[in-house]
């Protein structure tokens, strides 16, 4: 097709009917009069001032390239600098996602060794790689399950997906986007799945029961196989929340423990930057006859070549654009093949061990709900010092390390939630447990008014939350 030129004066992309031509905006186009700005109000500063502008914004700012970034349930772990600079290596990062398969056949081998590897860890059948975050790849996992329940012409039944009360809020959110009806059920006194209540939940009318194992309080679901033996004969399917995978990496694996479908958080055990809901990364495997209904396209390779395979039987479609976030995916596969398999699995240790090693050196002072034995984060309640969760955090602020998640899971009152992972020493944990500890003791009133030695000082998060401002 020849592209015409669009004038400015032209209608509208949106207001064009289908089977017009209009593609490219002419560059050279004349801006009418009235939109022209008669000057630019651009500030004329020197370059010493503009490096030291950022530069002074970049030290107001706290990153794990600084310190330990202990926040629960996200596991900010520093990521090795040898995945930035494979990632901006111009060989991946200039290919265009139209390419000819046969001239980015590394690339293509680079994804389909990522779901081999994704595959083996999770012992699942089958990976997609498209999904982009976590929450993202739980939505995809759960249009599976609905697309599943069509296909068996359960559907119109199977309407509830069931959520214990300790789960990360994406759950039901992912849930009630793909229009089921949450149910949520409380946990038992020893922090795990409530098993009379998730029994009793349990019906013709379950799609689905989303978990993470280790839960949201670093506990390990000892009964997960008599969960999985219940939910399978209620005809629902188990959908695993891989975030905490870094507390399971070859230990155990959600094919093991009976589990359907997964998804992984590759930001969080694999390397991966994290933030802001992305730039992520959070791939799906599933098992069994589930493989047909993964998005499209999977990686194959047929002995000779590399092929993207859009056709799966029941593929509940593309759920991003091309193939996911492939400099990720590049991120993720170097890791695991960095660490191999006895280092992923000495992450995990070094990471359960750093997690007990703290719990056990703050609970003389903080309360700590549940098992005492813990995985890779604990949850420890302020309660029992007197002072509140905020204030503890502040504290710690104010000594140049950055707090643990506060007041979630929700079911912890005065809820700080640890997770160290495996990138710290003893020497910080050391530092941490010490600061957490002065936290205890120090005056009450006092610490209402900290952080005192940061760039900004205690704002009113509320306000903040209700009214953003966005812009300078
Ligand atoms: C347990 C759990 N599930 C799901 C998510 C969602 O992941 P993402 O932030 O990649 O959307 C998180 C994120 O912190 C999490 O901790």
């Amino acid at each position: 097709m020849q592209y015409r030129q669009a004038r400015y004066d032209e209608p509208l992309l949106s207001e064009i009917s289908s089977g017009n031509d209009y593609h490219h905006v002419e560059s050279g186009a004349a801006i009418p009069e009235s939109l022209r700005r008669k000057s630019l109000d651009i500030p004329s500063v020197a370059e010493y001032d503009v490096v030291r502008h950022y530069t002074r914004l970049s030290q107001m700012n706290y990153a794990v390239d600084i310190g330990m970034y202990p926040l629960g349930s996200c596991t900010m772990k520093l990521n090795p600098k040898f995945a930035d600079r494979i990632s901006s290596m111009p060989e991946f990062s200039t290919v265009h996602p139209l390419a000819p398969e046969e001239s980015v056949q590394g690339n293509l081998r680079v994804m389909y060794e990522l779901q081999e590897f994704l595959k083996k860890i999770s012992d699942m059948d089958a990976v997609s790689l498209q999904p982009l975050a976590g929450a993202h790849g739980e939505y995809t996992g759960i249009l599976i399950a609905r697309k599943y329940h069509e296909v068996h012409g359960e559907l119109e039944r199977r309407r509830e997906v069931i959520i214990p009360d300790s789960a990360h809020g994406t759950n039901p959110a992912s849930a009630a986007m793909a229009g089921f009806d949450v149910v949520e059920i409380p946990s038992s006194p020893d922090g795990m799945v409530d098993m009379g209540a998730l029994r009793a939940a349990l019906s013709d009318r379950t799609a689905l029961f989303m978990i993470t194992n280790p839960n949201t309080l670093g506990i390990f679901e000892d009964r997960i196989l008599e969960i999985a033996d219940l939910v399978h004969s209620a005809g629902a399917l188990l959908y695993y929340d891989g975030a905490n995978f870094n507390a399971i990496l070859g230990k155990t694996s959600p094919g093991l423990m009976g589990f359907d479908i997964v998804h992984f958080n590759l930001h969080k055990t694999f390397a991966t930057p994290h933030g802001g809901g992305g730039p992520g990364s959070g791939p799906v495997g599933v098992r069994g006859e589930l493989r047909d209904y993964l998005p499209v396209p999977v990686v194959e390779y047929d002995g000779k070549a590399y092929h993207l395979n859009y056709d799966l039987r029941h593929t509940i479609g593309a759920v991003s654009s091309y193939y996911g976030s492939f400099l990720m995916h590049l991120r993720a596969w170097a890791y695991i093949l960095y660490h191999g398999g006895n280092g992923l699995t000495r992450n995990t240790e070094r990471a359960v061990l750093n997690t007990n090693y703290l719990a056990k050196r703050l609970s003389g002072a903080y309360r700590i709900p549940y098992k005492p034995l813990k995985k890779h984060e604990v949850v420890v309640s302020s309660d029992s010092t007197g002072r509140r969760a905020q204030d503890i955090a502040k504290y710690i602020l104010d000594n140049g390390m950055h707090p643990p998640t506060v007041y979630f899971p929700l079911i912890v009152h005065e809820a700080l939630m640890i997770e160290p992972t495996e990138t710290v020493s003893k020497a910080d944990l050391d530092r941490y447990a010490d600061i957490m500890l002065e936290a205890a003791r120090e005056d009450p009133e006092g610490l209402k008014r900290m952080p005192l030695n940061t760039a900004v000082g205690r704002i009113d998060e509320v306000r903040a939350a209700r009214e953003p401002k966005l812009r300078w």
